[in-house]
C-alpha cells in the first residue's frame, strides 16, 4: 500500500533524529529503485524459492472444518518457510537491499526471536556482520532461538531496561543505528518504524497474499471470503491483507493479544476495544498503549512476538477506516486453539499464529458452510515448546528438564569426558 509522504491517514511518517536523515533517504531511494528493478526482483524471487522454500502451500483443513461445521478452513503455511516463520520474506528482501547499498553490518531487534534468527541466517548467507537486540525477558522465553543466533555468528545483546521486551530492544537498536548508520542498516522486522520501513516490509511480505490470490483461485475457484492474521507489529497481516485491499468482497480480521485481561499491563491490545491512543514514538505515529501523559505502557502476551506497545501505521489506518476488523484472543483461548490444531490437523503452530487461529475458530461455526476462510499460519511452534508445556501443565516435561540438566556437562572437562 502506497503511503502519502510516509503517512497512512494520520499514522506513519518519519520522526527521527537529524543525524539519521541521510541514511533514511538512502534507504528510501534504494527501495524505490529496487522495487522497480527486474534484476532485483528476480534475485529476490530466486532467494525466496531456493533459500526459504517458497511458495508455501495453502492447506485445506478437513478435520477442523468438520469439527466446527461452518466455514471451510484453509491455512496459509508461512510456518514452512526456512527458519519457521514469515519473517524470512522480509529479511531476504532487506538483506539484498543492504548489499545493494554497499553496507557491511545489520542491526535488528527481536521479540519472539523469529526475526532475530531470520536476520542471523541471512547475514551469514550474505556475509554481513550482525547484532541483535533482545529484551532479557524475551531471551528467557525464547532461548532456543537465541542459541542458534549465536551459533550463526550474530552478537546477541540482552536489553535489561524497562519491561525487558520488544519495545526496549527497539529503543536500543535505534540507539545503535544512530551511531553506526554509515556502515550499518537497521533491519526492522515488522511494518513499523519511520518511513519507508512500514511500506518496505509490507511490500516484501505481500508475497503471502499474492500467493493466496493464485492458490485460492486454483484450489477452490474464488478468492477467500475472509482472511485472518495475528497482529503484533503487523507485518504478516499486511502481507496477507494488502494484495486483497481492492477486493471489497474479501473481509479481513486482525487478531491482537488479549493476554490475561483488559487491565493495562495484562494485554497488547492497541486497536480493538479502543484501548490504544494515537501517539508518536520510536520514529513514527501510530496507536500506542500509553497513559494520559503519553508514557508507553507495559504489555503482555503469552506470545513474545505480539508483546508490542505500538502497531503498524498501515494496520492502524485500515482499522480506522473500517477496511479491516480488529479483535483479540486471550492467552487461554490461544492455548486451546493451538492444541486443537495439533490434535485435528497434525500441525504445530506458533503461539503468535495461534491468536489468528483462536479468532477464526470463534467465527467459523457461525459462517456459511460454503464460505472459505484463510488463516495465516505465520510461524511454527517449535520455539514455543517450553511455554506450551507449561501452559498445558505437561507433567513429563519438568522431569525431562531435570534429568537433562543433571546429565549436562557444566565444565569443559566434563564435556570432553562425555564426548570421549
Ligand atoms: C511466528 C510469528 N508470527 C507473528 C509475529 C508478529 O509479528 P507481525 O505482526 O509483524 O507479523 C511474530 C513476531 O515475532 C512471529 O514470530
Amino acid at each position: 500500500m502506497q503511503s502519502e509522504n510516509g503517512f497512512y491517514g494520520q499514522y506513519g511518517g518519519s520522526y527521527i533524529p537529524e543525524i539519521l536523515y541521510s541514511s533514511q533517504q538512502q534507504i528510501l531511494n534504494a527501495f524505490e529503485e529496487a522495487k522497480n528493478d527486474p534484476e532485483f526482483l528476480a534475485e529476490l524471487n530466486k532467494q525466496w524459492q531456493q533459500f526459504s522454500g517458497r511458495p508455501t502451500p495453502l492447506t485445506f483443513c478437513a478435520n477442523l472444518t468438520e469439527h466446527f461445521g461452518g466455514a471451510q478452513i484453509y491455512l496459509k503455511r508461512e510456518d514452512l518457510n526456512h527458519s519457521g516463520a514469515h519473517k524470512m520474506n522480509n529479511v531476504i528482501g532487506q538483506g539484498l537491499l543492504v548489499k545493494r547499498m554497499g553496507k557491511k553490518r545489520v542491526i535488528a531487534e527481536t521479540g519472539a526471536g523469529q526475526h532475530g534468527i531470520a536476520t542471523a541466517l541471512v547475514a551469514a548467507r550474505l556475509g554481513l556482520e550482525c547484532t541483535i537486540y533482545m529484551g532479557a525477558k524475551d531471551i528467557e522465553r525464547q532461548y532456543p532461538n537465541v542459541f542458534w543466533m549465536k551459533q550463526l555468528g550474530a552478537t546477541v545483546v540482552p536489553v535489561t531496561t524497562g519491561a525487558q521486551t520488544l519495545r526496549d530492544a527497539l529503543d536500543e537498536a535505534l540507539r545503535d543505528w544512530s551511531s553506526s548508520h554509515e556502515d550499518s542498516h537497521y533491519l526492522i522486522g515488522t511494518s513499523c518504524g519511520c518511513a519507508p520501513f512500514p511500506e518496505m516490509v509490507a511490500f516484501f511480505q505481500s508475497v503471502i497474499g499474492n500467493e493466496v490470490r493464485e492458490q485460492s483461485v486454483a484450489q477452490f475457484g474464488q478468492f477467500p471470503d475472509r482472511l485472518y492474521a495475528c497482529v503484533g507489529g503487523g507485518s504478516n497481516a499486511c502481507g496477507l491483507f494488502l494484495p486483497f485491499l481492492d477486493d471489497k468482497e474479501v473481509e479481513m480480521v486482525g487478531v491482537e493479544a488479549g493476554g490475561k485481561g483488559l487491565e493495562l499491563g495484562e494485554h497488547s491490545i492497541r486497536l480493538s476495544h479502543n484501548l490504544g491512543q494515537p501517539g508518536i514514538a520510536q520514529g513514527f505515529a501510530t496507536m500506542f498503549l500509553q497513559d494520559k501523559a503519553g508514557q508507553l505502557q507495559e504489555t503482555h502476551s503469552i506470545a513474545a512476538g505480539l508483546d508490542y506497545v505500538g502497531v503498524s501505521p498501515i494496520i492502524a489506518h485500515l482499522a480506522e477506516i473500517g477496511r479491516i476488523q480488529m479483535t483479540y484472543a486471550m492467552d487461554d483461548d490461544v492455548i486451546a486453539a493451538c492444541t486443537l490444531l495439533l490434535k485435528k490437523e497434525g500441525i504445530i503452530p506458533a503461539l503468535e499464529s495461534s491468536h489468528a487461529l483462536a479468532g477464526a475458530f470463534k467465527d467459523a461455526p457461525n459462517l456459511p458452510k460454503d464460505s472459505k476462510i484463510v488463516i495465516n499460519l505465520s510461524g511454527r511452534g517449535d520455539k514455543d515448546i517450553f511455554n506450551v508445556a507449561k501452559a498445558v501443565q505437561d507433567e513429563t516435561f519438568p522431569q525431562f528438564l531435570t534429568d537433562y540438566l543433571a546429565a549436562y556437562p557444566t565444565s569443559h572437562a566434563d564435556h570432553k569426558e562425555q564426548n570421549a
